[in-house]
């Protein structure tokens, strides 16, 4: 028989209360106050997690700065690079543990979290290298006199992580890597809806011998744990990935002293296929761009964009290609989309599904919660609308599910209007066998990431920033590690 998520377990998730994880210790609440936070396959209280708030945040900010002033910043880079590289082993030899509590805690099918430790690991080696790899500079001056200029490189100091419940495990990395890599510590406020994982991370950083107070966890409410932390006077920097109305509060917060941010915020990013383009790769490509992670992805192709002369063939091929796509339980290996995060996310794209209809658009799949022995948990259909109008809600507003929105559009010029008509700016993607149409295409998109005839890949070296009011701030690749450093230029008088 298939294991189903509520007979999955690990010892972690059995064996302990899940308290904030400070200075290398578990520690409940100042208050003794907790959350719950729950499966969202069976719908059933997953684990009690700890209620932060302001004085939980006070502790663990103390500790960072304790670890940043003290042990850490005696760790020369190589020495960095060295313990990054067996916390990577660490997470190799229980990456199947933590696949199972992210699986559990956010509902991503378990063949799906288990493929993603190549990734994961892939991320804190990169992150790794850039230990050995930043640099100031010598600078050639005009001053009269004998004088050397140069730049120095410091590490920011303590740098404070709100991260989201959609990829917590990737999404954690995405700021502790820089962190660890260039001396920095930190506090990390995980999303109510899914902190297993961190937590279990940080008890493995402990194992690959990372010092106490160096990675610090804080669990709870955004509005209490997550508002204290980025309004917090002895945090330097701000990490930030969910919602643009949240992400606006987050900078609005960080002017209490200044903290330097990075926002990576909602989207609704074009997916353009053209009428040359090969429709064998297009159609699975584009589907899943909205699709994958059951639709919460930032950077997801939401509104896919189809040349109007092949608009019916493309619809009827994606809505087969729908059709098929199994939606299950996240330990059935069969299954390639679970739940969506939570009951609150699932009523947000119930209801999108019905405002799509309201307005006039054509629903050709999907577009129900899935009953039947899945009714306990919090699983909707892929959905797809034809004939939307980029002037719908649907097109316009982050839905966070696996619903696609069909725009025709006849020229180039037409589907870059369209494309750009957005508050957004994070992701977008053109399919299309001509050279000149995706030049223009990619020079034209107003976005921060771009494919061309693929959708949705990332790498830690390659960098990755919103534009328009998905955020601000690059995650990977050299800016991204600048990012974690500030620079001290030195006039020197040789006389
Ligand atoms: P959210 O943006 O409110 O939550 C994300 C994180 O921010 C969580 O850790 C939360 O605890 C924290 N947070 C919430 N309010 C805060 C505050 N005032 N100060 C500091 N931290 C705070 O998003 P939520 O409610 O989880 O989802 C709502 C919508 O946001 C989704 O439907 C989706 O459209 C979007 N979203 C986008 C994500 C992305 O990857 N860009 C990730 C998660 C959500
Ligand atoms: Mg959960």
């Amino acid at each position: 028989m298939e294991a189903k998520s509520s007979e999955v377990s690990t010892p972690f998730l059995s064996s302990r209360d899940k308290h904030h994880f400070i200075d290398g210790k578990w520690r409940p609440s100042v208050s003794g106050e907790s959350i719950e936070t729950f499966n969202p396959a069976t719908g059933q209280v997953l684990a009690t997690l700890a209620r932060g708030r302001k004085e939980d945040v006070d502790l663990a900010v103390s500790a960072a700065r304790r670890a940043f002033e003290g042990p850490w910043s005696r760790f020369t880079p190589h020495q960095r690079y060295m313990l990054m590289l067996k916390v990577a082993d660490v997470l190799e030899a229980n990456f199947e543990e933590l696949a199972t509590l992210e699986s559990l805690d956010m509902g991503a099918p378990f063949s799906r979290t288990k493929a993603m430790k190549n990734g994961v690991l892939q991320t804190v080696k990169y992150f790794a290298a850039q230990a050995l790899n930043y640099t100031g500079t010598t600078i050639p001056n005009s001053l009269p006199g004998n004088y050397t200029t140069l730049t120095l490189k410091a590490p920011i100091g303590v740098v404070g992580s709100i991260i989201p419940w959609n990829g917590p495990m990737i999404s954690m990395w995405w700021t502790m890597g820089g962190t660890l890599a260039t001396g920095c510590t930190t506090v990390i406020k995980t999303a109510e809806d899914a902190s297993l994982t961190a937590l279990r991370t940080a008890e493995l950083l402990m194992d690959a011998g990372v010092p106490p107070g160096v990675v610090n966890i804080v669990t709870g409410y955004g509005a209490e744990a997550g508002a204290a932390l980025a309004s917090h006077m002895d945090v330097d920097r701000i990490a930030f990935t969910g919602s643009t109305a949240t992400g606006r509060e987050i900078i609005k917060a960080s002017a209490s002293n200044m903290k330097r941010v990075q926002v990576e915020l909602g989207g609704k990013s074009p997916d353009i296929i053209f009428a040359d383009a090969d429709l064998e790769k297009a159609v699975p490509g584009a589907a899943m761009g909205v699709y994958h992670n059951t639709g919460q992805i930032c950077s997801a192709g939401t509104r896919v964009f189809v040349q109007r002369s092949i608009q019916e063939e493309f619809v009827a091929r994606m809505v087969e290609f729908t059709k098929k796509i199994k939606v299950g339980d996240p330990f059935d290996p069969a299954t390639q989309l679970g739940p969506v995060v939570s009951k609150k996310q699932m009523e947000r794209v119930l209801d999108y599904m019905t405002i799509g209809s309201d307005e006039g658009a054509r629903l050709v799949a999907g577009g129900n919660r899935l009953g039947g022995g899945l009714s306990e948990g919090y699983f909707v259909e892929p959905t797809v609308f034809n004939q939307v109008t980029n002037d719908m809600r649907i097109a316009r507003e982050e839905i966070f599910g696996p619903v696609a929105s069909v725009i025709p559009f006849d020229t180039v010029d037409e589907a870059l209007a369209l494309a750009n008509d957005t508050i957004y700016g994070l992701g977008g993607a053109v399919w299309t066998s001509n050279v000149a149409t995706m030049l223009k295409s990619i020079h034209g998109l107003k976005a921060g990431k771009l494919w061309v005839n693929c959708y949705g890949l990332a790498d830690p070296a390659v960098g990755f920033s919103g534009f328009k009011q998905s955020g601000y701030g690059v995650k990977g690749g050299r800016d991204h590690i600048e990012s974690f450093l500030y620079e001290k230029s030195v006039c020197i008088n040789g006389d």
